[in-house]
C-alpha cells in the first residue's frame, strides 16, 4: 500500500522528508512535487531502484531519466566535463524547469541514461523535491509519476489515480506551479539544441545563449518517418486522454467555426463531444458538448498550468472524442501546441 503525506511547502515537516528520504535511501520510489509536474523519483544512483520506476510507470526502458540535484556542485559529480553554457544557464535558470543535457559520468547506472553517453540533469524549484534530495544525499532519478503515455501529474490525486499500489509513497505538497514538464536542452553538440520545449521559454535561451535551434520533434509537428528523434521520449505516444483528441490549429475565429461544424456533425451522429475551449470561444460552441474552459487565450500561463488537468477531466466525463482549440507558438505557448500535438497524433487539422 501507498502512503500519502501531506506537507505544507512553506513549513516543512523534516520528520516526514526524513521519512520519505530513508526510502529513497534503501531502494524504494517516491511520488513528489516539482515546480513543472509531480515526480516519481528513485535513488539515481541505484540501477535497481531506478529499474523499478520503469515497472511502476509501465515505460519503456530505452527511454532515459532525469538527475534532480539540489545545488551545482551534486552536478559536476555527474558529468566530469562540463559544458561552459551548462554553467551560464545553471546560473541563470536554476533552480528552475530548465533540464540540461550533458556529457554522463561512468559511475550512473544505464538505467538512467538508456545506455546514451549522455545525462539529463536538473535543480527543481520547490521546498518539498530540494529538501527530499538533500536529505536523500543522491541525485533522484524521476519522470513524471504518471503511467507511461498519461497526460502527466499535475496534483497529487492524479498520481493516485495512476500509480497507488505500485509505489511506497506520495508527498502531497499541492498542485504543481507550471503545469507543463521542465525545457530539455541538448548541450552536447555544436550548438544547443531544445529537445523538449517547457518552462523556460526558447525566448529566454535565446536571450541567454545567442544561439539555439530547436530539434523538429520538438514543435510536434508531424514526423517524417525517416527522422529519428534526438529524444529517445519524442518517439512515444504521449499525454494522451482516453478518448481521441483533434487538435484545431490556425486563425481563432477560424478554428471556432471548424469546432462548431464538427462538433454538430459528431452531436448528429450521437457521439458526446468534449471541447477544451478558450474563455473567448467557450460561449458559442453546442451547448449538448462537454465543454471544459482553459482560460483565456491573453493568459498563456494560466491555459499552460490546467491543460492537463483537463486533458484527464475529460476522462471522467467519458466523452468519445475531444475537440482542441489550438494557440500561438510563442513563450510557453511553443510547450502548450508541442502536448497538444503529441497527444493528437496525427489528428491535427488547419
Ligand atoms: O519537469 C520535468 O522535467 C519533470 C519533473 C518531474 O522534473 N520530469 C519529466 O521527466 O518530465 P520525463 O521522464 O517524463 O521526461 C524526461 C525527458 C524525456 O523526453 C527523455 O527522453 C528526455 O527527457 N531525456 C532524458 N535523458 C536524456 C538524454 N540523456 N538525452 C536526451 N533526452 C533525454
Ligand atoms: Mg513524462
Amino acid at each position: 500500500d501507498t502512503k500519502i503525506w501531506h506537507l505544507n511547502p512553506s513549513a516543512l515537516d523534516m520528520r516526514l522528508i526524513n521519512q520519505a528520504a530513508a526510502i529513497i535511501k534503501r531502494g524504494g520510489l517516491v511520488a513528489f512535487p516539482t515546480e513543472t509536474v509531480y515526480g516519481l523519483g528513485a535513488n539515481g544512483l541505484d540501477g535497481k531502484a531506478v529499474a523499478d520506476i520503469y515497472r511502476a510507470k509501465g515505460r519503456p526502458s530505452d527511454n532515459p531519466l532525469i538527475l534532480h540535484v539540489a545545488d551545482t556542485n551534486m552536478v559536476r559529480e555527474l558529468s566530469k566535463n562540463l559544458p561552459p553554457k551548462a554553467t551560464l544557464l545553471m546560473k541563470k535558470f536554476w533552480p528552475g524547469p530548465l533540464t540540461l543535457v550533458v556529457p554522463r559520468a561512468s559511475h550512473i547506472p544505464r538505467e538512467v541514461t538508456g545506455g546514451l553517453a549522455t545525462v539529463a540533469v536538473r535543480m527543481p524549484h520547490h521546498p518539498v523535491a530540494l529538501a527530499l534530495i538533500k536529505a536523500s544525499g543522491v541525485p533522484i532519478a524521476a519522470p513524471s509519476a504518471n503511467k507511461s503515455g498519461r497526460p502527466s501529474p499535475t496534483n497529487a490525486e492524479h498520481v493516485k489515480l495512476d500509480l497507488q499500489g505500485c509505489i511506497d509513497a506520495i508527498l502531497d505538497g499541492g498542485p504543481a506551479g507550471l503545469g507543463l514538464e521542465s525545457t530539455v536542452l541538448d548541450l552536447t553538440g555544436a550548438a544547443p539544441v531544445i529537445l523538449r520545449p517547457g518552462g523556460v521559454t526558447y525566448e529566454q535561451l535565446l536571450e541567454a545563449l545567442g544561439d539555439v535551434t530547436i530539434d523538429p520533434s520538438a514543435l510536434g509537428e508531424r514526423l517524417s518517418k525517416d527522422k529519428a528523434p534526438r529524444s529517445p521520449g519524442m518517439k512515444y505516444k504521449h499525454y494522451a486522454p482516453a478518448a481521441p483528441l483533434i487538435l484545431f490549429e490556425g486563425e481563432p475565429e477560424k478554428v471556432k467555426a471548424a469546432i462548431v461544424e464538427r462538433a454538430e456533425e459528431l452531436l448528429k451522429g450521437g457521439k458526446r463531444v468534449g471541447i477544451l475551449a478558450t474563455e473567448e470561444h467557450a460561449q458559442d460552441y453546442p451547448p449538448d458538448s462537454k465543454i471544459l474552459k482553459i482560460g483565456s487565450r491573453k493568459n498563456p500561463a494560466g491555459v499552460a498550468a490546467m491543460l492537463f488537468k483537463r486533458l484527464r477531466e475529460f476522462d471522467q466525463l467519458q466523452v468519445d472524442v475531444i475537440l482542441t482549440e489550438g494557440f500561438e507558438t510563442k513563450g510557453i505557448g511553443l510547450a502548450v501546441m508541442n502536448r497538444l500535438r503529441r497527444a493528437a497524433g496525427e489528428r491535427i487539422e488547419c
